[in-house]
């Protein structure tokens, strides 16, 4: 993604002798996207990054997904998930809730630490609903709390180490996850018209460095799940720099863009990944037009499915559908879908929506995991009509 940033210690010139202070060499380590034609950063490790002493594969126990069948709107309360244990973590605690080819999508409350673990499949994109923590990487820590997304680069290894149980959206993308490309310059600037900048990233500060030997990372592949033993703790690099690297962005930072009439879900968006897009519903004022209707119309979001994950506030549109904080909805493509019977009546003269919600759309449809039919709520698709089956 973002901009250029530099941590520790890094030699002046790439490529060159860096020595510690025993005389030996740090071990250089270019980690670079599309084949090494985009985005990179050069890490300096104190000991080889190469060398592993075992690896196991792991089952993967999340199970599959199940088509949108019979197609129509749902509703699924997260608040409804439970775990078998209390030590739960925020990489193998993960319930699938949606996926398709492009994204899988899982919640989790943890409150215990993650085993070191690296997505070599994708990007991921966390959204801390609730509780904070520390986001532990090789490229340093990020400490988290409530409304903030984590951006990680494919194969970044990092672990989530919480203070309080953080309840986590996340996102396994098959791709990387940035910034919509409209809201970038040729070199990277974010634009005037985005509605965030590079004031509002954050990313580590300074190295993390851990000494220990013979330490597991789980890493996801396109094949599974391997648990690495490395040698040495991954934790040891004591500087680098680049455009790749794992960053923070807090929903409230989000500027709204908003008009005397309606303003379409672009103006809201956040991130772009492959074949999908993540927005943000902040709170904001809302149309101005003297006869604005201030919810949004009826749509038929064609060529997607919409996800809606409720975080905060009162979400207007869906006042009388049982929606609530922790709820989400999922519009599929082929439905259309709009406010509840009286909301737009209600709307009528608003001029403030206190609402926050994070919202997926996916361009190919999303199947239904375990932990969707764990929580779904079935009476939601009748709302509009106020009556189900005869
Ligand atoms: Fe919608």
């Amino acid at each position: 993604m973002a901009y250029y940033r530099q941590v520790g210690e890094i030699p002046r010139k790439r490529h060159t002798q860096f020595r510690k202070p025993d005389g030996g060499l740090y071990a250089e380590e270019l980690m670079g996207v599309e084949g090494f034609s985009a985005d990179s950063a050069l890490l300096y490790h104190r000991y080889l990054p190469t060398a592993i002493v075992n690896a196991e594969t792991v089952k993967d126990e999340r199970g599959g997904a199940a088509p949108n069948l019979p197609l129509k709107p749902r509703h699924f309360k997260t608040t409804d998930l439970t775990w078998a244990s209390d030590d739960v973590d925020a990489v193998t605690g993960r319930r699938k809730l949606f996926g398709n080819p492009d994204v899988t999508i899982g919640f989790v409350v943890a409150s215990a630490p993650s085993p070191l673990y690296r997505n070599a499949f994708g990007d991921e994109l966390l959204y801390v609903q609730g509780g904070s923590g520390v986001i532990e990487t090789i490229y340093g820590a990020i400490e988290v709390g409530d409304g903030d997304y984590v951006v990680i680069p494919t194969s970044c290894t990092y672990r989530v180490v919480p203070s309080s149980p953080m309840s986590l959206l996340v996102l396994e993308a098959t791709g990387h996850i940035g910034p919509p490309k409209r809201y970038l310059s040729k070199a990277g600037q974010f634009l005037e018209h985005s509605p965030y900048c590079e004031r509002d990233i954050r990313g580590p500060s300074e190295p993390l460095l851990v000494e220990g030997t013979d330490v597991d990372v789980l890493v996801r592949h396109r094949a599974g799940l391997t648990k690495f033993t490395y040698a040495n703790h991954p934790f040891d690099v004591v500087g680098w720099d680049g455009h790749l690297y794992p960053w923070a962005f807090n929903i409230r930072d989000f500027e709204p863009i908003t008009g005397r009439v309606h303003q379409p879900p672009p103006v809201h968006q956040t991130f772009e990944g492959p074949n999908f897009v993540v927005c943000s519903f902040c709170p904001r004022k809302v149309d101005y037009h003297p006869l604005a209707v201030p919810v949004p119309y009826n749509h038929a979001n064609v060529d997607s499915d919409e996800l809606m994950f409720y975080v905060g506030g009162n979400y207007e549109a869906r006042k009388g559908s049982g929606i609530g904080i922790g709820s989400m909805s999922l519009h599929p493509s082929g439905c259309t879908h709009g406010p509840q019977p009286g909301a737009v009546e209600a709307s009528l003269g608003l001029d403030y929506f206190d609402e926050t919600a994070v919202m997926v759309d996916t361009f190919r449809p999303l199947e239904l995991g375990e932990a969707a039919e764990a929580c779904e709520d079935p009476a939601y698709a009748w709302t509009w009509a106020r009556r189900g089956p005869a």
